[in-house]
């Protein structure tokens, strides 16, 4: 391949990175909570039931808030389900994952997870099943101080302190007819705001995210986000998107490509936003939030891999295998969240055990992590900073994305994609960290970066993911099959990095300035 160029100047940002950018999700699904992050009984477990090897993993990983309970779960739960005495709590059925939930793991005891797991708290309602009125008193039962039935009742159950939960999510993919009453878009609007303005009575300083499309090729996707918006406009400060990738296809260039699908979700959501506060003469700018994101196709579609028969508890569903192919795309997606700093404030990858997710575990057995767990890592500890508006000449690729959700099968063609995918961050010690993929399959990537204003470098760090084979997954017996390792040969001379990427790869380069 030709030398691929690429020009950053530190003065040129799209915006900064909020720290809720790197988060993640658990919902009462499959082996996420139970068996999961919470099994009592195993031998790494605490005191109460959560089990230190994932929570290493975790820290390792490093979310900076969590999203839970749901998801589809939280359409149909009752949160009184979850809190008080847990010999008390009823066991019911869950209509989002035709299983039996425990609740033996409920609100509160998220809470002690995420302290433990030094990660926010983000609490999504249910307005599928209930409304603002259960919604209000969730708010109230968790951040009131004391002194009222509720907030007492979180100090009889043993937590004196409020839990403080700032991030609030509005319902889950509302537009979805496989949620628990799910709703028009009209509907859905009259019941957000009334939630909203409830809870915003109850605490102020909470912030909302309105549920916006479960995809983008939902057809009522834009018009949704559109009505949802003029209800509750005044009253959020979020509108959600979510997004699985997949290669139902089994087209890897195509694959590839798919992430700047996320840049065009993204780019619309805003549009469409914007249009909802031009109509109203507004300077607010709603914010979006991911809450969201990963490759999700193999346990997707096929029913033995998502619902099993007789109303288990927590039964082995989702429980996707992550390939290297995977993580190339993975890391695609983290570059377009990065590059859309501006706007997207909050994203959650889906999910964080066991189900979709960068951590496994065994029940009663050990913990390890799937191939998306680096990038993601990766991106948290390396991306906090200013994201650079990168200037990038790269050869182009067309490829077609199949995406069969929904009545009918879609087809989105993408002419002109750039083998180089980037993002480049400047942080507050002076560094800039680049996430490069290169979508070439069979050929190295020579790169040229050039800082406008530095004068001289060190690489601290440059490392690639990159394997030959495109199928090689991590298991249980052999964890550490795909892990990233050094690119050698990187280079600075005064403004200029030189670098030669492998094919098919995800590399990460920070160079520090030496003045
Ligand atoms: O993350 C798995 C499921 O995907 C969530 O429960 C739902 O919100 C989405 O459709």
């Amino acid at each position: 391949m030709r030398l691929v160029h690429v020009v950053l100047d530190r003065d040129v940002a799209i915006g900064a990175t909020d720290r809720r950018l790197f988060g993640a999700f658990v919902e009462h699904l499959g082996r996420c909570i139970y068996g999961g992050l919470f099994e009592p009984g195993h031998p790494q477990a605490d005191h109460k039931g959560f089990r230190r090897d994932v929570l290493a993993l975790v820290r390792e990983l490093s979310p900076t808030i969590i999203r839970y309970p749901g998801g589809n779960f939280v359409s149909g739960y009752d949160w009184e389900d979850g809190v008080g005495p847990v010999e008390n709590r009823p066991r019911r059925l869950d209509l989002a994952w035709m299983s039996t939930e425990t609740n033996l793991f409920g609100t509160n005891e998220f809470i002690d997870w995420c302290r433990a797991a030094e990660v926010e708290p983000m609490l999504a309602v249910n307005l599928g099943t209930r409304g603002g009125d259960a919604a209000r008193r969730l708010v109230e039962y968790c951040n009131h101080p004391a002194g009222t039935a509720l907030s007492d009742l979180r100090v009889a159950h043993g937590w004196s302190q409020p839990h403080a939960v700032k991030f609030w999510c509005l319902g889950n993919e509302m537009d979805g007819p496989w949620q628990m009453e799910a709703k028009t878009a009209e509907q859905y609007g009259r019941i957000a705001v009334e939630a909203a303005k409830m809870m915003k009575w109850v605490d102020p300083s909470i912030e909302l995210a309105a549920c916006g499309s479960s995809a983008r090729n939902m057809p009522t996707f834009g018009s949704w986000e559109d009505t949802v918006l003029d209800h509750v406009f005044d009253h959020v400060e979020f509108i959600s998107l979510h997004t699985y990738i997949n290669n139902y296809a089994g087209d890897t260039a195509a694959f590839l490509a798919s992430p700047d699908l996320m840049d065009s979700f993204i780019d619309e959501v805003v549009a469409v936003a914007d249009a909802v506060a031009a109509r109203r003469r507004s300077a607010k700018r709603i914010m979006l939030s991911f809450d969201e994101w990963n490759v999700w196709y193999r346990t997707r579609r096929t029913p033995e891999a998502r619902v099993r028969p007789g109303w288990p508890v927590a039964p082995p569903i989702l429980e996707e295998i992550y390939t290297m192919e995977d993580a190339l795309v993975f890391g695609g997606a983290c570059i377009a969240l990065l590059n859309h700093a501006d706007r997207v404030k909050v994203a959650c990858l889906a999910q964080l055990v066991n189900v979709i997710a960068p951590i496994m575990t065994e029940t009663g057995g050990p913990a390890w992590r799937q191939t998306i767990f680096y990038p993601f890592a990766q991106m948290s500890r390396l991306g906090r900073g200013r994201v650079l508006r990168a200037q990038i000449d790269s050869p182009t690729y067309a490829a077609t994305y199949f995406d069969p959700r929904g009545a009918q099968d879609l087809h989105f063609p993408l002419d002109s994609v750039p083998y180089l995918k980037l993002a480049a961050v400047a942080d507050d010690r002076g560094g800039v960290t680049l996430f490069a993929l290169n979508r070439h399959l069979s050929e190295e990537m020579p790169l040229q970066v050039r800082v406008k204003d530095m004068r001289g470098g060190i690489v601290e760090e440059a490392v690639t993911l990159h394997d030959r084979d495109l199928n090689a997954v991590n298991t249980r017996q052999n964890p550490d099959r795909i892990k990233p390792v050094p690119l050698a040969g990187v280079r600075v001379d005064g403004h200029e990095l030189r670098a030669t990427l492998p094919p098919a790869s995800w590399t990460v380069i920070r160079v520090a300035e030496t003045r």
